[in-house]
């Protein structure tokens, strides 16, 4: 049936569903009481899920948080970027060398933030372009590193890295290998316990469909150990709300150090109820079936991409705007047609927009809003036709 209504097609915050919204409106609880651990037992589960590693029962008192990979689950009352500073902020020593990568905004947010906590060398590489490979290998080789630390999926430039060959780099020069996995865990394959990632950081409003102002972080027992050691060396950098080590004394018990962000995590849980409905694997298919048809659909009518061709996200795809167009375009499209995109962030704002095909939107709703898309565009003086948009989606 085709879509009604609004699309909308952000590389999130992304839609949530009914029983997401439901669950975020429950009257409130207290935050020590048993229901509450009952919601964080079913949000660890339904993490796990998420995460890709091993499974855990979603029941108070039954270590939820963790599963046989030995992974535990740190859930944190803040946006992804909250949980992004409390794996730096902890795991790294201000000597601590930590090679950053990046082709894009997150990225370099990453080396950013992470330059307050540690050594950063930051191997600044244009947005949507691949990474040097052959650099990385030839920086880790040098020796003397504690980590790779990258942003998996670039959401401002639409470029997705190849995580698995960066795993095992890291496995052959014996760094620690962490990963923003920000948009990606939950769109696509992500895969913790195989690469070895010591920690991976996801934020609530994006794969996952569930609220903003919550993130969790999957953490492996080596980052656990190093946590704790750095921090009885006295060598640790200065956290209180975000140290890692207070969370971790909490978990065991289904609890968090501080007031937990109460609702959003009982929308959270709602929202992973529903990707576990769908299955994980069935969720990358779709978001994969939805980028793909944005990509071939967009490159057909002569525009340009911006990443690298075969490093393409699956949940996000940046566009450049033809000649002559710009953000007033996607002003249009939100006013006229109902329908809003994302527009670019720094120096390429105003020149290019992106197409969010995560959560749980529908192939109806993506075939929609791109008839809408190629419409507006006509209205800018475009003469775009397509026999038929829903072919790109089949
Ligand atoms: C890849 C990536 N990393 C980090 C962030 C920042 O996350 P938050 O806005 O949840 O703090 C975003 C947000 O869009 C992102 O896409």
């Amino acid at each position: 049936m085709p879509h009604q209504g609004d699309c909308f097609l952000v590389p999130g915050p992304v839609r949530m569903n009914q029983s997401c919204l439901d669950a975020l409106a429950t009257p409130v609880i207290t935050a020590r009481g048993s229901e509450f651990r009952d919601v964080m037992a079913s949000l660890n589960s339904g993490l796990r899920y998420a995460f890709n590693l091993s499974p855990s029962e979603k029941i108070r008192k039954k270590q939820s948080w963790t599963g046989d990979d030995g992974y535990k689950i740190i859930v944190v009352s803040g946006s992804g970027t909250a949980a992004m500073e409390m794996v730096l902020a902890n795991r790294f020593r201000p000597n601590d060398r930590v090679l950053v990568p990046t082709n894009g905004k997150f990225g370099e947010r990453v080396a950013e933030m992470g330059s307050r906590f540690c050594n950063v060398k930051h191997l600044k590489y244009d947005w949507g372009r691949s990474f040097d490979f052959g650099e990385i290998e030839e920086q880790l080789a040098r020796g003397n590193w504690e980590a790779l630390a990258i942003c998996h999926n670039e959401t401002s430039s639409g470029i997705t890295q190849d995580a698995e060959e960066l795993a095992e780099m890291c496995h052959r020069h014996n760094v620690s290998f962490i990963i923003d996995g920000i948009t990606s865990v939950g769109g696509m394959p992500v895969h913790p316990e195989k690469w070895g990632a010591e920690a991976v950081v996801v934020g609530g409003q994006k794969c996952t469909a569930g609220p903003s102002g919550i993130a969790a972080i999957a953490v492996n027992e080596h980052f656990v150990k190093r946590c704790n050691a750095i921090r009885n060396q006295g060598d640790s950098n200065p956290v209180y709300y975000l140290d890692i080590i207070s969370a971790l004394k909490k978990g065991d018990d289904d609890q968090t150090p501080w007031t937990p962000a109460i609702n959003p995590a009982m929308g959270w849980s709602a929202a992973l109820d529903t990707l576990r409905e769908e299955g994980l694997e069935n969720r990358w298919e779709r978001c994969t079936k939805l980028a793909k048809g944005v990509r071939n659909l967009f490159t057909d009518l002569g525009f340009k991409l911006l990443a690298d061709e075969y490093f393409r996200s699956d949940t996000v795809t940046a566009i450049l705007y033809p000649e002559g167009i710009d953000d007033t375009w996607r002003t249009k499209l939100k006013d006229d047609y109902q329908t809003q995109v994302i527009g670019a962030q720094d120096h390429f704002k105003g020149k290019m927009f992106r197409v969010g095909s995560m959560g749980e939107t529908t192939i109806p709703e993506m075939v929609e809003g791109c008839k809408r898309m190629i419409s507006c565009f006509n209205d800018f003086g475009l003469d775009l036709s397509v026999e038929s948009v829903e072919s790109y989606f089949e």
